[in-house]
Formats: C-alpha cells, structure tokens, sequence
C-alpha cells in the first residue's frame, strides 16, 4: 500500500505584511492546512494571523528552521543577512527550499549568508498580493530542480500570477515595473481625482468613478487579446471626447513620462542591490 506523503512544513521568517498576505492566500486554498509555521521576536497569539489562521509560532528562528521543507525569508533586508547567519547552520544540514522577498538581495549574496548547496528562488511580489490579486516574479538559481519550482509556484499562485523571470538582472526590472507598478497606478488616480473634482464632482463619486474605471480598463485588459493600443483606439472615436484626453496627454509626452519614471526605479533598483 502507498503511504500517504506528507505536505510540505512552510516556514515563515518574519510575520508582516508578505507573511501574512501569503499565510492567507494559502489558507484561502485550504492548501497544507497546520503545516505552516511563522517565526518572528515578538510574536504571540494576538498576532492578526494566530487570530485568523491555524499557524504554529515561535520567536525562535532557528527551531523554526529546523523543521523547514520550503523556508521563507520575509524580513526586511537590512534585517536579513544577521536572521541568514543565525540560521545557516540548520539550513545547511536540512537544505530546505530557501524563498526570499528581500528587494534588491542578490542570490550571490544569498549564498555568501547562508552557505553553498541550499536551493534559493528569489521572488518579486506586489502589493495586491495582499487581496490575492499580486503580480509575482521569481527567480530560480541552478540548484532549484524542477519540482521545487512546481513547489514555489503552487505557493506564490496562491496570491497571484507568476511569471519567472529568465535572469536575475530582469528581476530588477520587474521591481521599476510590477513591485512600484501599484504606486504608478494610484498616482493616475490621485490626479483623475483631482480633476474630477476641479470640474465640481465630489470625493466620494470621484473615487467610486475612477476606482471603477481602473477596475473595469484591467479588466478588458486581462480577458481579451487586444493589445492596450488596440483597445485604446476602441474607446476613442475620431473627434471625440477621449480623443481630445488623450491628445493633451500626448502633447505632454506621457509616454516620455514613463520610461523615465520606469527608467528611475529601475536605476534605484540596481543602486538598492549594490
Ligand atoms: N510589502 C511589500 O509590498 C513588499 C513588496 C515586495 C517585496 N517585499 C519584501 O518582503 C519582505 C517583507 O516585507 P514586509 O512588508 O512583510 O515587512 P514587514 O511588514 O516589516 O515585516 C517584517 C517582519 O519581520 C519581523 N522581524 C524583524 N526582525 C526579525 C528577526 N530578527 N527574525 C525574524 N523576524 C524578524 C518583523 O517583526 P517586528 O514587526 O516585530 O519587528 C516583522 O514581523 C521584505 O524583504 C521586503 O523587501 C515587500
């Protein structure tokens, strides 16, 4: 008779916002329930997710990694290379799947922390993570088989939609555009907003309608084949009212605008992993 394999123990160190957008996400999909652990030094049972999910805790990072089959790194980064060195050691005898958050930490020093021969994916997450709705990058480095990957991705899918990136350097890039991405779309509403409001519309509907807007135009986005060009000329017809947006947009370049907005986080990006 088979035996019964059994799931994954996750282990999460750190318990903020990643972790808890994660441990969610995966209890929302009934996935590995009482398998997850999440370590952190002030941790206890009023923590938001021993209130909301069946999670055993510790704020001992080195008893949660001894018993990590995928260990997750959600701690700031200028935290991380003193919770990699406490914990290298356990990790190097049980050679877990290493999963790190932190923007800007290169798998290089990843290795230089932790030790040699322990496979690392490096992921990107966004903010919407936080509702299921993220957008996720990973990265994997040569000692993460394919079944590990399969692993990572059955995690992260949880929370969002995956895409790997190809080399580590286009993670940097998915940071200037997915990581910040939100922050690019909530100034846009920030100044419809105000605009509405300029011509005498009052908060509330100036939110309901921009909000929806946004909504509605991903939407469209996401469920056909159009290209964004395609669809905008769907919506502008010649003479027009959104002809006549869009041409003051164009006469202020906003396509410029963007690639060095882009072009800017992205350069803080490298400078951040130097
Ligand atoms: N938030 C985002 O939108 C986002 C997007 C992309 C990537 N990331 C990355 O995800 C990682 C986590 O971000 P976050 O927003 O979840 O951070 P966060 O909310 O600040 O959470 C960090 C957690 O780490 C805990 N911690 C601090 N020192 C620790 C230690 N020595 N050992 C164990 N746990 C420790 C903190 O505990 P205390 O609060 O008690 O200090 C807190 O629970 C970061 O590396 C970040 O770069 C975040």
């Amino acid at each position: 008779m088979k035996m019964p394999v059994a799931p994954a123990r996750i282990v999460f160190i750190g318990a903020g916002n990643m972790t808890t957008a994660l441990v969610k996400g995966l209890f929302s999909q009934d996935i590995m329930l009482h398998n997850i652990m999440v370590a952190s030094p002030r941790i206890d049972q009023q923590h938001p997710l021993c209130q909301q999910c069946e999670v055993q805790t510790t704020r001992d990072n080195v008893v949660a990694a001894e018993q990590a089959d995928i260990l997750i790194l959600a701690v700031k980064p200028q935290v991380l290379q003193s919770v990699a060195s406490g914990i290298r050691s356990v990790l190097q005898q049980r050679q877990p799947l290493v999963i790190s958050l932190a923007a800007g930490v290169r798998i290089k020093t990843l290795v230089s922390w932790l030790g040699e021969n322990i496979p690392i994916v490096r992921s990107m997450p966004n903010l919407p993570v936080t509702l299921q709705a993220g957008m996720i990058s990973l990265y994997a480095d040569s000692m993460v088989t394919s079944d590990l990957r399969g692993q990572a991705e059955s995690l992260f899918s949880s929370v969002g939609v995956i895409l790997w990136a190809q080399s580590e350097e286009m993670l940097d890039i998915v940071t200037a555009v997915s990581g910040s991405g939100p922050g690019y779309v909530f100034l846009m509403q920030e100044a419809m907003e105000e605009a509405a409001r300029h011509l005498g519309i009052d908060a509330a509907s100036a939110r309901l309608l921009t909000t929806q807007t946004f909504l509605g135009a991903a939407q469209m986005a996401a469920s056909g084949t159009l290209s964004p060009a395609d669809l905008r000329a769907q919506v502008c017809s010649p003479g027009g009212t959104t002809e006549a947006g869009i041409q003051a947009f164009q006469q202020r370049q906003v396509k410029t605008v963007f690639r060095e907005a882009i072009d800017s986080a992205w350069r803080r990006a490298l400078e951040l992993a130097q």
